[in-house]
């Protein structure tokens, strides 16, 4: 086959390839982010591009109009390189720069600070790898133990591991390191199954910190905390973009693109561990030490990115009954996953619960001491599926409510991730509906993100613009307001003032898909409560976790209907919750018991059974309006 050489615009990356390679899995190659919603199916239209020079073959490119295939426009998840080409990826077609909530980065607003949730003061430092200092007995005559005998009484003699184990090639090296420090020796332990075993020997006056990684594997994004085990202080923080998204913007479309492409399971997985080793080389980097002093590591994600970072086929948790191959992770060497840290270091996952409900809820649970709590407390993680978990100290009820991508810009045509370009906030004018915005970094609008876009809806509900069933005002005549294909579409930002080359518009079909998500958010809700027979008055805590979390405006939220109408001072927004757990269990190992114990007790609440299955559909009809069909729900919005 012949080798062509492909530049991808405007960042003027090259990369060879052979003739007929797909040109969306070639730019993840090298590492050109494309929007690839559907993961490469040819049906969402968001990973356009331009060819500028050479020739492509195109595939079924048949949802572009003949204006854009005249443009050189293609779809690259539809197109094979059968020339040299430059591509040139167009600004809405680009994943760029991307809000990350790595630790403390909280935003605006009313949070809960790492301050507030104590985890200082709960979490009693005692990591899943920890180093101690012995001074053996040295044998004699009289005491002939043997080196590992004599080893393990110095451990136990003031804790009780009656199970510890030592690897070969730590008993290896054990007699001449035991006789070269004449008795005295550093000693690390490693929790594994329940037990420990001994790590690293190490000399007794070896200064040098240990350090673990604690890492939210979200479908959008990776954040990464670098602590230094001994004094349980974060000493850096990464974040980045999941790689992953080249292939599906939800978890959905990932299965999916395992399901439907050779190698497709191997490719997604080694997607995640490159850019986990990325953040990892970043964070090592920057503190200045070696990867071989990063000695463990704790991740949580949801059930899906738990199976593809270990390269387990995800396939049965999106068919029914939705059962993923394992909810309790055994720990794993670092080196069989490929993570970049010292040599068959063990790397532990969170345990998940059920179907979608995975590690990074059981760790939220965790961090916001949700199963302590003597309130009833809601707990939201709205990403791209939105889990939620219902209870207090005495039972925890948790399901998952699919609904969908659309608060992260998926099935939403001017809809965007929150990056630059991405408007966050509208605000209309009542006569003349002339709109103002605000964008992420006041770059040119781009596309809307998940919060612009709730409080998009929230305003053109309350100007009349739209009606309480989601539909463009029948009697309205404006210019902003016009007719397309089979529906209407309202424009928010005209050509002239955008950073793309086209009006930014908001079409019935988005609004509907809108609505739909918070929907199915509020159906979930309500049916948490119907099965413990209560009613939002109980709710007396609302935790909202997540990215997404983070940045929409309560008021909003509550006025359309996605979060109950209850009292400002009942919400609490807890950041990345996903990633605070996995410090925590990190940095304790009864934290880190406590979670399976959280998993074991939580009851899952399966939406798709038939007991629940037609209450659900009610529901969720019923909150497909904004703000419900039944306004008795929200008397301070309505
Ligand atoms: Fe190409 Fe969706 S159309 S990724």
């Amino acid at each position: 086959m012949a080798g062509y050489t492909v530049s991808f615009l405007p960042n003027e990356i090259e990369i060879n390839c052979d003739s007929g390679t797909n040109l969306l899995e070639l730019a993840a190659d090298a590492g050109v982010e494309i929007k690839a919603v559907c993961g490469g199916a040819g049906s969402c239209g968001k990973c356009q591009v331009i060819v500028k020079e050479g020739k492509v073959n195109k595939l079924d490119q048949g949802i572009l109009s003949p204006d854009k295939l005249e443009q050189g426009y293609v779809l690259a998840c539809k197109a094979e390189v059968i020339s040299d080409v430059v591509i040139e990826v167009p600004p809405e077609s680009r994943l760029s720069k991307h809000q990350i909530l790595l630790d403390d980065d909280m935003g605006d607003g009313e949070y809960l600070t790492e301050e507030d949730l104590n985890i200082d003061d709960r979490v009693e430092l005692s990591p899943l790898y920890q180093r101690l200092e012995l001074e053996l007995n040295e044998p004699s005559l009289v005491d002939n133990a043997s080196d590992l005998e004599r080893l393990y009484t110095e451990i136990n003699r003031d804790r009780n591991l009656p199970d510890l184990k030592t690897p070969l090639p730590v008993l290896k090296e054990l007699a001449s390191h035991l006789r070269e420090y004449d008795w005295e020796t550093g000693v690390s332990l490693a929790a594994v199954n329940g037990n420990y075993e001994v790590a690293e020997l190490s000399a007794p006056d070896d200064e040098n910190s240990d350090y673990g990684i604690a890492v939210d594997i979200g479908t959008t994004t990776l954040a990464l905390n670098l602590v230094d085990l001994s004094t349980g202080k974060t000493v850096a923080m990464e974040g980045a973009y999941n790689k992953q998204a080249n292939y599906g913007d939800d978890v959905i479309g990932r299965i999916n693109f395992v399901k439907e492409n050779d190698g497709g399971l191997e490719r997604l997985h080694q997607s995640i561990i490159k850019s986990i080793n990325e953040l990892i080389e970043n964070a090592a980097t920057k503190q200045g030490i070696e990867h071989s002093d990063i000695k463990t590591a704790v991740f949580a994600g949801n059930t899906t990115m738990a199976h593809l970072f270990l390269g387990i086929d995800p396939n049965n948790i999106r068919l029914d009954p939705y059962i993923p191959t394992l909810n309790f992770i055994p720990p794993v060497r670092a080196n069989e996953l490929g993570i970049n840290i010292k040599e068959e270091s063990w790397v532990y996952c969170l345990p998940g619960v059920a179907s979608f409900v995975g590690g990074d809820i059981t760790s939220g649970v965790l961090a916001t001491e949700l199963s302590k709590q003597d309130k009833i407390t809601l707990f939201i993680d709205i990403g791209t599926n939105g889990e939620l978990v219902l209870g207090n100290q005495d039972w925890l009820m948790t399901c998952s409510c699919s609904a969908g991508p659309a608060f992260e810009g998926g099935g939403i045509e001017y809809g965007m991730r929150a990056m630059t370009g991405a408007i966050e906030l509208f605000d209309i004018d009542e006569e003349t509906y002339e709109m103002k915005y605000s964008t992420i970094d006041d770059a040119p609008p781009i596309g809307v993100c998940g919060s612009g876009l709730i409080n998009l809806i929230a305003i053109l509900n309350e100007v009349g613009i739209i009606n309480r069933s989601g539909k463009f005002d029948s009697e309205l005549e404006h210019e902003r307001l016009r007719d397309r294909d089979y529906e209407k579409e309202f424009v928010l930002v005209p050509k002239e003032e955008a950073g793309i080359d086209k009006d930014i518009v908001i079409t019935e079909n988005d609004i509907k898909n809108l609505l739909r998500s918070k929907g199915a958010i509020y159906a979930g809700i309500r049916m948490m409560l119907r099965n413990m027979s209560l009613t939002e008055d109980f709710i007396e805590q609302v935790l909202v976790a997540g990215g997404f979390g983070n940045y929409i405006n309560l008021d909003d939220a509550k006025k359309i209907g996605l979060l109950p109408d209850l009292p400002a001072d009942k919400f609490k927004f807890v950041g990345n919750t996903s990633l605070k757990g996995a410090k925590i269990s990190l940095l304790s190992k009864d934290a880190f018991d406590r979670v399976e114990e959280i998993a074991k007790k939580m009851t899952y609440l399966e939406l798709s059974a038939e007991d629940q299955s037609q209450d659900f559909m009610d529901e969720f009809v019923s909150a497909q309006f904004i703000p419900h069909t039944d306004l008795s729900l929200f008397p301070s919005v309505t």
